[in-house]
């Protein structure tokens, strides 16, 4: 009876957790708050994409409406918040799960893709490269969501100061691990944000495609137990720096 119970409410815990949940719904540029869904498109759902090769990897799919048309001007070289939370509403009260839960472990990346505009529809064929990311660190063992929930779902990272200027799409992702012990079982919450860089340079960061970037080979893709991680690599290409 006693195991029965066990194992009864270890599949409730494994049922609960199955699926992390947060939504990157807004920004701050060098720690001004531009606003709830105020140049993200935000998505309704906070449900991961979990398949490799979909075009819902690149920039999420089903958003809260209307979508922002604001660009928000972002000088290069300078400071970007990302702030998660567990929805699509932001921040709104006392809740153990929000930004994240924080028995969901994984890394957090972000990408920017020059656009034509940065309001397009269109987010197929673009060409992305990383800018930032937070893995797993020893010591501490603590993993880039555990940051994330402590900075109360704020990732803070810097924009390049000698990309060009122009319009970009700017895709900041957590990627949840605990199911990853086989491909697909990663789970991505991703949003892009519209900025438009000012004051640049004329760098040409090497990039690469999304989907695509990631395959069930890619290392940091499967990981057989988050909780016993004695190293990580992120998947994904290396860091741009200028
Ligand atoms: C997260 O960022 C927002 C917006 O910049 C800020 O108001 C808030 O204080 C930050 N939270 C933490 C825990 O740093």
């Amino acid at each position: 009876m006693k195991s029965t119970f066990a194992s009864l409410s270890a599949l409730v815990l494994l049922a609960s957790s199955a699926y992390s949940k947060t939504v990157f719904s807004a920004f701050s540029v060098n720690g001004v708050y531009q606003g709830l869904g105020v140049g993200v498109r935000v998505p309704t759902s906070n449900n991961p994409i979990t398949d490799l090769t979909s075009d819902n990897l690149i920039c999420n799919t089903g958003f809260e409406q209307p979508v922002s048309d604001v660009v928000v001007k972002v000088p290069a070289g300078s400071s970007v918040t990302a702030s998660f939370h567990h929805t699509s509403a932001g921040y709104v009260g006392p809740d153990p799960a929000d930004p994240i839960d924080p028995t969901d472990k994984g890394p957090l990346t972000a990408y920017l893709a020059a656009v034509p505009s940065a309001t397009q529809t269109d987010v197929t064929g673009l060409k992305w490269f990383k800018i930032w990311q937070d893995g797993f660190t020893v010591p501490g063992y603590q993993w880039g969501s555990d940051r994330l929930f402590i900075n109360g779902g704020n990732a803070t990272f810097t924009i390049p100061s000698c990309i060009a200027s122009g319009q970009y799409l700017l895709r900041v992702e957590d990627i949840s691990l605990q199911m990853a012990s086989s491909s697909p079982g990663a789970q991505f919450f991703m949003s892009c944000a519209q900025i438009e860089v000012t004051g640049g340079g004329t760098a040409t960061p090497q990039t690469v495609s999304i989907p695509g970037v990631y395959t069930a080979s890619s290392p940091g893709i499967i990981v057989p137990n988050v909780y016993a991680v004695e190293s990580y690599t992120v998947p994904g290409p290396a860091v741009f720096t200028c």
